[in-house]
């Protein structure tokens, strides 16, 4: 007997499914789902600024709010009426603000649209989740209990990590997403690197670090996303990303609770690692939402390498 339409969905695993399997409590699971679900509504919303782009004007013929602020009220509005989640704190906002009844047990965090500036160049952008169950003025390590991000590219990918592995899932044409690679394990040591930041800003010891990478024959990937670039470095199984502290700003350019623990999480996962230079991503305390941090994150050989390389006099 050929395979119906019931065999064929016995052999795909989607989201909620992977997460009930994967044992991830039953609360969670539905706020990652319904996250995940506005990662479409994100991504129209990058489709209908394209079509701008192409010259054709919106229908209602008004002013179009900067996308990056669009993905932030969508989120916003989703999360709202989630049921789950009791405070939002994201890079479009000044504060954290409260949403629901303030007896909900998560806070989310959100870079809702990372890489924007991209968007006209059609490369890869993203979005970048934290879920934490404390206050996120603490270190991740006291209160985040999951992590993800979706990247808006020829496909639309997310990884997502509930502290139980890193899974990859791809939305397919029925809108699903399905598991594409469960368990992602970076190998010891990579072969690509992703230097941020001006050559000419870097501290003598940054620098040292990345003529040392060069002369091992690393090759060099730096999309200008930090959702793509860390993105590659996952699913190629290894390799570094770093944003370092530079001369003029020493503690660099991205943002420790928006960007960098959300990864940091992930990339542990993984079997990777972050540091700021030294100490773990997820061991730095949050003092203020809007705080940056130095990053060094990738598999374990070139963050520990980093690690060693700053650490000399
Ligand atoms: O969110 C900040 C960001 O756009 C990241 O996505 C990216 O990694 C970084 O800035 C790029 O910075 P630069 O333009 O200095 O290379
Ligand atoms: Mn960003």
């Amino acid at each position: 007997m050929g395979e119906g339409i019931c065999d064929y969905t016995k052999h795909i695993i989607d989201l909620r499914r992977h997460m009930w399997m994967a044992g991830v409590e039953v609360e969670l699971r539905r706020l990652i789902w319904q996250i995940a679900v506005v990662g479409k509504y994100i991504s129209a919303k990058i489709h209908e600024s394209n079509r701008k782009l192409a010259g054709l004007k919106n229908v209602y013929g008004e002013d179009q709010m900067a996308l990056d602020r669009a993905s932030d009220e969508i989120l916003k509005n989703q999360l709202q009426f989630s049921g789950f989640v009791r405070q939002y704190a994201s890079e479009e906002l000044e504060d954290i603000i409260d949403i629901g009844t303030g007896q909900e047990k998560y806070i989310v965090t959100a870079d809702p649209l990372d890489g924007s500036s991209l968007v006209d160049s059609n490369l890869s952008i993203g979005t970048i989740i934290g879920i934490h169950k404390n206050s996120v003025l603490d270190c991740g390590r006291n209160t985040m209990v999951a992590a993800l991000y979706i990247t808006y590219g020829p496909l639309i990918t997310m990884i997502y990590s509930a502290g139980k592995g890193a899974h990859e899932f791809v939305l397919n044409r029925e809108g699903e997403y399905v598991l594409s690679e469960e368990n992602i394990k970076l190998k010891e040591k990579g072969s690509i690197f992703s230097p941020g930041g001006l050559r000419r800003d870097w501290t003598d010891k940054h620098l040292k670090f990345i003529d040392q990478m060069e002369s091992e024959g690393y090759k060099l990937r730096y999309s200008g996303g930090f959702v793509p670039d860390i993105n590659q470095i996952l699913i190629k199984k290894g390799g570094l990303f770093t944003y370092p502290a530079l001369k003029k700003s020493p503690q660099g350019k991205l943002r420790l609770l928006f960007e960098l623990q959300p990864m940091a999480f992930i990339m542990e996962q993984a079997g990777g690692m972050a540091i700021d230079g030294n100490q773990d991503i997820l061991s730095v305390k949050v003092e203020n939402i809007n705080q940056l941090s130095p990053i060094y994150i990738g598999s374990p050989y070139e963050v520990q390498m980093a690690r060693r390389m700053l650490d000399q006099c």
